[in-house]
């Protein structure tokens, strides 16, 4: 929570609870309380609300992730809630963070432009980034299978829904299609930060797909990773981890 709030110090779209560490102890937790209510009453909302909401989410769970190496791996609908005033996010609950090294996240930005540019050798150094080892020419097809879905959306530049169908129904065809050609090629163990990287975006897709937002996630990926350096990353998030006394 603690890092969450220094990331988040100068922005006033996202609130993260403070602290009380003098009525906090190993075991109880003191915060402040923030009011707010779930983001699944805005669904009937203007069609500018549901896009905002969707963009402040977004950016709310990204922005941590590119510029300080930091994930909050579970985007479920009773971690977080809207400021209906202004439509910001409080985020609530942070016992499933994931502290990542700026070179995933090179191989996360990089994993993109090989998809976008359909340059398979490029995707391949990606895949060993994120960790994946013994990489043959067909598990690089069900890779890229997988990832050109998780990537779709931020591929053209245009405002566009997260896919194109309202239900999870062609998100979870491709998942088991992936599974079986995996299992068939003998099966393969993906490193622990995809799982989390996957878990993020399925569980805010799915968000995105009930509030039927309408946004250009390619501009907002882009601006998120236009200063991206990995040394400057690492620094970000020492600097963040030692304002909330952590160290990893
Ligand atoms: N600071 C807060 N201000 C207002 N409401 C809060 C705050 N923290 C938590 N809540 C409310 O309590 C609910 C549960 O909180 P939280 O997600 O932190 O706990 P949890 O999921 O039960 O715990 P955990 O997963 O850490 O074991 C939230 O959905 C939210 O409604
Ligand atoms: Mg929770």
């Amino acid at each position: 929570m603690a890092v969450f709030r220094n990331i988040f110090s100068n922005i006033n779209f996202v609130h993260v609870p403070k602290t009380y560490d003098k009525l906090s102890t190993k075991r109880l937790l003191t915060m402040s309380w923030l009011e707010g209510e779930p983001i699944l009453n805005f669904k009937k909302s203007p069609k500018e609300t549901r896009n905002t909401l969707a963009a402040n989410m977004y950016k709310a769970w990204y922005k941590p992730f590119f510029e300080f190496g930091v994930l909050h791996g579970d985007p479920h609908l009773g971690n977080y809630s809207v400021q209906k005033k202004d439509l910001s996010i409080n985020i609530y609950d942070f016992g499933c963070m994931r502290i990542f090294n700026g070179n995933f996240i090179q191989g996360v930005i990089d994993l993109y432009f090989a998809l976008q540019e359909k340059d398979n050798s490029k995707a391949v150094h990606a895949y060993e980034q994120w960790g994946f080892t013994d990489i043959t020419k067909e598990k690089l097809k069900v890779l890229n299978k997988w990832a050109g879905f998780l990537y779709s959306p931020l591929m053209e530049d245009k405002i566009q829904k997260i896919q194109e169908s309202d239900s999870g129904i062609y998100g979870a065809q491709i998942a088991s299609e992936v599974h079986q050609e995996l299992k068939k090629l003998g099966g393969v163990k993906p490193p622990k930060e995809f799982v989390f990287m996957d878990r993020a975006a399925v569980g805010l897709g799915s968000v995105f797909m009930h509030l039927k937002a309408e946004v250009n996630w390619y501009r907002i990926f882009h601006e998120l990773i236009e200063d991206f350096n990995s040394e400057k990353l690492m620094k970000n998030q020492q600097k963040a981890l030692n304002l909330a006394n952590l160290s990893i």
